[in-house]
């Protein structure tokens, strides 16, 4: 098989985030964004990239229309803080309003589908218009989140959105580390942490977790575990391409980096 070359030198696997990111902004300037739900880890990638880029850095959030109030707190608090504007996509209203027609307001508590449903037409939608204005998109997801997750990359082509690059700067961090740096530089975070809330999504579907829990016990908390995915990051074909780089990774080590776009 004849590999096409590498557009460009990808950062080491192990680069940190800063790193990440830097190579992120002098590679694809304008044509990055970060994609932040403002949580910690966007808070804490926000926070890295103001220092790199200042007010020039692109920020944009998926503002579903069910987001708690504190979420649009802390997106004042961010917008005084760094001077950026971040910008809000929102869902189509035609597909909204039909969708909500057709099933009713919460419909994601009905039936895993109907769940689905919502998230595809608030958020997966959205984001993929969004996305295809763009060459590249930051986001906080990490190794640690999820079992499906251990797999992330810090830098991978996102073949679910047209090969643009996607940049997981965190991708090797704890949770602790997260609240760590968030500390220490005084990251102004979601008011909903304080509560025992530890992973943060739209309010009907979020919940706080007891001790022991793990994070995402919280999130859409009456699905199985393997089924919480809104589909932004991974869909069911994904899922099986991820297993397949995976393997193709362990059997071509020097497969990485392989062409974009
Ligand atoms: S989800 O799939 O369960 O919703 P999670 O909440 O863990 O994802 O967030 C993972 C990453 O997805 C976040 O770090 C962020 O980059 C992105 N993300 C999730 N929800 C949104 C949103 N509403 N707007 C923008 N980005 C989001
Ligand atoms: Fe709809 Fe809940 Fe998904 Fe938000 S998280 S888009 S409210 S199903």
């Amino acid at each position: 098989m004849t590999l096409a070359q590498p557009k460009f030198t990808w950062p080491a696997r192990n680069a940190s985030a800063e790193e990440v990111l830097r190579w992120g902004v002098a590679e694809f300037g304008e044509g990055l964004a970060i994609c932040t739900s403002f949580q910690a880890t966007g808070s804490v990638i926000l926070d890295i990239a103001a220092g790199i880029a200042g007010d020039a850095v692109r920020v944009f959030s998926i503002d579903t229309g069910r987001l708690s109030e504190e979420t649009y707190e802390l997106i004042a608090a961010v917008r005084r803080r760094y001077g950026i504007s971040v910008e809000l996509v929102a869902p189509d209203s035609e597909e909204l309003s039909s969708m909500l027609t057709l099933h009713g307001p919460n419909l994601f508590y009905e039936l895993p589908a109907k769940r689905r449903l919502c998230c595809e037409i608030r958020k997966v939608r959205p984001l993929k218009r969004r996305l295809s204005t763009l060459d590249a998109w930051v986001t906080g997801l990490r190794r640690d989140q999820a079992s499906n997750r251990e797999t992330v990359e810090n830098v991978d082509v996102d073949e679910e959105h047209g090969g643009i690059v996607k940049l997981c700067p965190l991708a090797s961090w704890s949770d602790a580390e997260v609240f760590e740096y968030a500390a220490r530089h005084d990251v102004p975070l979601h008011a909903l942490y304080a509560r025992g809330y530890r992973s943060i999504g739209c309010q009907p579907c979020t919940r706080p977790v007891a001790d022991g829990e793990s994070s995402r016990a919280g999130r859409w908390w009456w699905e199985n575990e393997e089924d919480k995915e809104c589909g932004m990051h991974f869909s069911a074909a994904g899922r099986l391409r991820r297993e397949f780089d995976v393997m193709l990774d362990q059997v071509l080590p020097a497969r990485r980096p392989y062409s974009v776009k």
